[in-house]
């Protein structure tokens, strides 16, 4: 059975549509442990009444590399096999990328390569676009860069605000991201270039 080790910073839905797709058998893993960057994450105390294995390693004020070190340090104890990233606010160090190539899977909430790096759905509405949405990729030395595993689109309404935009665009990403797991961890797909072909 894969370990699953997921990573957040605030509220946890996306941890949650995890957890529940795993509760149902649909991805065919074990969550490992849930590792929480902020000590208040909605997440961490959510991951605690459903009694999994939660930490919180806080990284305020910690240098990126040795917070890194001290993340990589539980994945590994808890023989983490796929690293989810779920609302998890800090870039990694190359170098923890690289204890886990293409080990790494990411949501984003637009269709990237639009919109990278924060407030994306504000992005979405600053520029008029008409049709935005989420992302699930690898995660490589970039920010919101690596090959993508799946992509759903969400129209942008007339009336729309950032709190209605990024509801809507929620529900896709509780629906994408399991997908994306379930299709990662069943291993057939291949990565070429910047294309991952599913096989
Ligand atoms: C989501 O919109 C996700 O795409 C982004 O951060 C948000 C996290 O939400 N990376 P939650 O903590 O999973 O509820």
């Amino acid at each position: 059975m894969k370990r699953l080790g997921i990573l957040l910073s605030g509220r946890g839905s996306n941890f949650e549509a995890i957890a529940d797709a795993v509760a149902r058998g649909e991805i065919a893993a074990e969550i490992a442990v849930v590792i929480a960057s902020r000590p208040e994450a909605r997440g961490l105390e959510t991951a605690r009444q459903r009694g999994f294995n939660a930490v919180s390693i806080p990284s305020k004020g910690l240098d990126r590399e040795v917070y890194d070190r001290m993340l990589l340090e539980e994945l590994h104890r808890q023989k983490v096999d796929l690293v989810l990233l779920a609302g998890f606010m800090r870039l990694l160090s190359a170098s923890f990328i690289r204890h886990f190539p293409n080990r790494i899977l990411n949501i984003h909430p637009s269709l990237l390569p639009a919109f990278p790096g924060l407030d994306a759905q504000h992005q979405a509405l600053e520029h008029g676009v008409k049709i935005t949405g989420c992302t699930v990729h690898f995660v490589d030395e970039q920010l919101d860069a690596g090959p993508i595993v799946v992509q759903a689109a969400v129209p942008v309404l007339d009336h729309d605000t950032v709190e209605s935009l990024s509801a809507r665009i929620l529900q896709e990403e509780h629906r994408i991201y399991p997908e994306a797991i379930r299709t990662v961890l069943g291993g057939h797909y291949m990565i070429a270039g910047r294309r991952v072909i599913f096989n």
